[in-house]
């Protein structure tokens, strides 16, 4: 069954050659989004890993982390709570910066929306260099709450991100359909 899943989702990620830049496939997952039946596969095997891994909260990451953890949290019967990029949050937010190869970015979190007591599993598209995820991971251990775990609909194995990620992970989970 497992790989009858990930065929399906492989089959509706579309690649796309020298996007946003020369050199870089880009992995397109705008058809499986619009493929109602990938979709829902998709969300339910993300809620699955919520389920199993004793979260009580679902975090998405900018932009694609929104679109794909806010069915994961409603299927799974957990809150939502949005990392944003820099200065889109209203409230009293932690901010956390992080290195890019060029520069760097900072996302935020409302403050309020994660406490003590708290098992925060983290949703997105890809895990590339593991820079963003690193940074919730940061972000949600800083507001007091647990990592429950991460997961994402695809690892670029080859960027090394899982390995960065070891030590903000302290033993929880990393799933990558
Ligand atoms: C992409 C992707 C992840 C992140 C992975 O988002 O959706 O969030 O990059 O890269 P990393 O592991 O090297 O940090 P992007 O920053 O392009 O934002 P977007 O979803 O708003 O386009």
């Amino acid at each position: 069954e497992t790989t009858d899943i990930t065929e399906l989702l492989l089959s509706r990620i579309r690649d796309v050659a020298d996007y946003p830049e020369p050199g870089v496939m880009f992995k397109d997952i705008t058809p499986l989004l619009a493929d109602p039946e990938a979709f829902a596969v998709l969300t339910d095997a993300l809620a699955e890993v919520a389920r199993a891994t004793g979260a009580t909260k679902v975090v998405g990451l900018e932009a694609r982390g929104f679109i794909l953890g806010a069915p994961v949290a409603l299927r799974a019967g957990l809150g939502f709570i949005p990392v944003r990029k820099a200065g889109k949050l209203p409230g009293a937010t932690l901010s956390q910066a992080y290195d890019l190869e060029y520069g760097s970015a900072e996302i935020e979190v409302h403050a309020e929306d994660l406490t003590a007591g708290d098992r925060v599993l983290v949703v997105d598209d890809v895990l590339a260099t593991g820079g963003t995820a690193e940074a919730s991971l940061e972000l949600i251990r800083r507001a007091g709450a647990e990592v429950a775990g991460l997961a994402v609909l695809m690892e670029l194995g080859f960027l090394g991100g899982r390995a960065r990620l070891e030590p903000a992970l302290a033993g929880a989970p990393l799933k990558a359909l």
